[in-house]
């Protein structure tokens, strides 16, 4: 039962409101940019003008001003002057850009990804926006899929703890507060299986890979209290996701209990008529409602139909005031009755965007976020000392373009060579081939071949920083690639740089895994930076000068060769494991080891770390391990040190690891410290072949350690 105020405007609005209140359309409709031709979209959707006034919500738009100018218009004109819902997608930062979302979950820090969404709440409430569209929940194994980069990554635990971070951090503890929105869990469920890592492909997972793998993050969003639940494009057990009762009207509200709203994903209703689950749109309308579909987001089946469907008898009217109630009281939660422009001040947009403290934020989440993946002796590398000469090549060297997908309103970048001269102002920089890289898109593949000169012109230099990668116009949404080696020109660069004799630091930046394999022996160091945002090159300066050191993690494997994908590491046993038997039958490649080329949990640091002391016990709490990790360098650093579980034998086949717990420990430099885990039955509980959660009692390994290749194994017995 909704709120007095809810239920005496459903008894008293008509069809049209509901159904236009059941439906989002970008700001275009609403006629807030003069310059805009309205008859196209809204002859596409089939709406006339007498619609607009009737509609609940709008993406993506922008801009304290215009969303007050927008919202006064609109409820002057809505019969019931209810106001309109601004969404948007704000995903990793609104001005002030952080990390992509992969990144931070290499932070293994839910604390940095809280912040980056509170941050970019503060920004992006002030600029009109509500409700964001984050963050997205989807577990990924496949790095062809070019959302990877909008995932924290291939593990179910730690994505959830990431994204009941991010709730938090966007919501706070009331999202009506001031520099608070909505949160929205996406794409609900599965979006990142698609087939081939192809976007938008097909989907085919079992109900226990799904329970097991794909949905504890969302769960974990959902009860942070996440206010909203976006739909997926892919199909679930062969029914377009935003259809499935299975998902919506089972999972997600029967069995977690989820009271908030559904939206479906841009125009993914009408698409059931193109998977060829709906014949027209009136059916796809009654699905989509049925499955419990409350607002749908650029298509206009709901306003089209609903009648139709109502007088036929095919949807009744507690169906649609179903939803409706559900949007009313999101509005209601978000204090819009009483305040419809709820943060959106012109002053407060233009002083917090960017401020001070916000890049500082950025900063520190974006140097987190890097990970070391080689380090030949050569890194950090020492600002204080004079003339020093460094080269600076490659694409990325000097490039702006380093916010990643989804940084649209981002504007100021800190490049790496900023970076660079900031930290090092006694030092020589010198840059060759710096252009920028062509999108594949675009047909553009690489700069001209301009290896030699450079070669030439960094050959004097004590250290080169070569800044790779792939053009973040070719990561995210429909970026799906089968080749992720660098292009042909970037590994000819690496080639010939080593061969000049001197250290050269890969700097990757990427919005995936990139298969690098084929150039590792080329450098003498290698940093994953990702895409970093704002703050890329101040904080790519912190890492390579040890201002800070080191200490992401992986949270997804990087594959050796492509043909390796999916490759990750809580795999499920196989009848077959290498090293069971000698000879051929066994589950392996012929021409490629079984292992990624840095697996999950993996990053190396500036301090070297010792574990001792390793314990494993059981008590009636369940299983309590601890081990003591010691900093035995001169460099102060933060381990991330990982715990994971192996269920010996169960009722259904067990992943060889799981990642139960983390914690991240500061050690100063020779400093030890102890560090417990306490692993319940709770934790334990998996899918069993009828899909309830359970704990089975038996004999479980206990491995805690540097990552997921680097630890140290205890075996103990639990009972029921
Ligand atoms: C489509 C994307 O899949 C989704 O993540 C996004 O929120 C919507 N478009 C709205 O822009």
């Amino acid at each position: 039962m909704a709120s007095k105020r809810v239920e005496e405007l459903i008894s008293s609005m008509s069809l049209e409101e509901k159904l236009g209140e059941m439906t989002q359309l970008a700001p275009f409709f609403f006629g807030v940019d003069e310059s805009m031709d309205l008859t196209g979209p809204m002859a596409e959707l089939g709406l006339q003008e007498e619609d607009i006034k009737y509609i609940g919500s709008t993406l993506n738009s922008f801009g304290a001003e215009k969303n007050i100018a927008m919202q006064k218009k609109h409820m002057a004109e809505q019969p019931h002057g209810i106001p309109l819902l601004f969404m948007a997608d704000v995903i990793h930062g609104f001005r002030t850009i952080f990390p992509i979302p992969l990144a931070m979950g290499c932070s293994f820090q839910p604390a940095a990804c809280e912040k980056a969404a509170e941050v970019a709440a503060k920004e992006s409430t002030a600029a009109g926006i509500q409700l964001t569209f984050a963050p997205m929940a989807d577990l990924v194994r496949d790095p062809r899929w070019g959302r990877v980069m909008e995932s924290p990554g291939e593990d179910p635990y730690l994505n959830a703890r990431m994204t009941e971070a991010a709730v938090k951090g966007f919501q706070g503890e009331d999202p009506r507060e001031k520099g608070r929105m909505a949160a929205c869990v996406k794409h609900f469920a599965g979006y990142g299986a698609a087939e081939g890592g192809r976007d938008y492909n097909t989907v085919d997972l079992s109900d226990g890979i799904l329970r097991e793998f794909y949905l504890p993050a969302y769960h974990a969003g959902i009860d942070a209290g996440a206010k909203m639940v976006m739909t997926s494009f892919n199909i679930m057990n062969r029914i377009p996701a935003g259809a499935s009762k299975m998902l919506f009207d089972q999972i997600l509200r029967k069995e977690w209990g989820f009271t908030g709203t559904v939206i479906s994903d841009f125009a993914a209703a009408n698409e059931t008529i193109i998977h060829g689950y709906a014949k027209d749109g009136a059916e796809a309308a009654q699905r989509y409602i049925q499955a419990g579909c409350d607002i749908e987001m650029m298509s206009s089946h709901y306003i089209h139909h609903g009648k139709e469907l109502l007088e036929q008898g095919k949807l009744s009217m507690e169906e649609i005031d179903r939803s409706v109630r559900h949007i009313l009281t999101l509005k209601e939660e978000l204090g819009l009755f009483e305040n419809p422009f709820k943060d959106a001040d012109p002053e407060a947009e233009k002083a917090l965007a960017l401020c001070d403290e916000h890049r500082a934020a950025a900063r520190d989440v974006a140097r987190k976020s890097v990970v070391l993946l080689k380090n030949e002796g050569v890194l950090p590398l020492d600002s204080k000392k004079k003339g020093l000469k460094i080269g600076l090549a490659g694409p990325f060297a000097t490039s702006r373009n380093v916010l990643g997908g989804w940084a649209g309103t981002g504007s100021h970048v800190s490049t790496l060579e900023m970076g660079m001269q900031e930290m090092f102002p006694d030092a020589e920089l010198v840059t060759a081939m710096t252009e920028e890289l062509g999108a594949m898109q675009e047909g553009i593949f690489d700069v001209e071949d301009r290896v030699e000169e450079t070669c030439k012109a960094l050959r004097n230099c004590d250290v080169i920083l070569a800044a790779v990668g792939e053009n973040p116009m070719d990561t995210g949404e429909a970026a799906s690639r089968t080749c992720l080696r660098l292009s042909p020109n970037q590994e000819k660069l690496l080639y010939e740089l080593h061969k000049l004799g001197k250290p050269v630091v890969m700097i990757l930046f990427s919005g995936r895994p990139l298969e690098i394999r084929p150039v590792l022996p080329y450098a003498d160091a290698v940093v994953q930076a990702w895409f970093l945002g704002t703050e890329a090159g101040t904080a790519l300066a912190d890492i390579l000068s040890g201002a800070y050191n080191p200490s992401g993690r992986l949270s997804i494997s990087f594959p050796q060769t492509v043909g390796q994908i999916p490759v990750y590491y809580n795999h499920y046993r196989t009848g077959r494991p290498l090293g069971s038997a000698e000879g051929r039958y066994v589950s392996r490649y012929l021409d490629c080891p079984n292992e990624p080329l840095f697996p999950f949990g993996y990053g190396l640091s500036y301090a070297r770390y010792q574990y001792s002391g390793f314990q494993v016990a059981v008590d009636q709490d369940g299983i309590l391990t601890k081990v003591t990790v010691e900093n035995i360098s001169n460099t102060a650093g933060v381990e991330t040190v990982q715990c994971y579980t192996h269920d010996l034998a169960g009722s259904v086949v067990r992943p060889v690891m799981e990642l139960k717990a983390f914690q991240q420990v500061e050690l100063a430099p020779h400093q030890k410290q102890g560090v417990t885990f306490r692993i319940t039955r709770e934790m334990l509980r998996f899918p069993n072949d009828r899909s309830e959660f359970v704990f089975e009692p038996g004999e479980f390994e206990i491995m805690v350690g540097h990552s997921s290749s680097e630890v140290l194994t205890g075996k103990v017995s639990l009972d029921a």
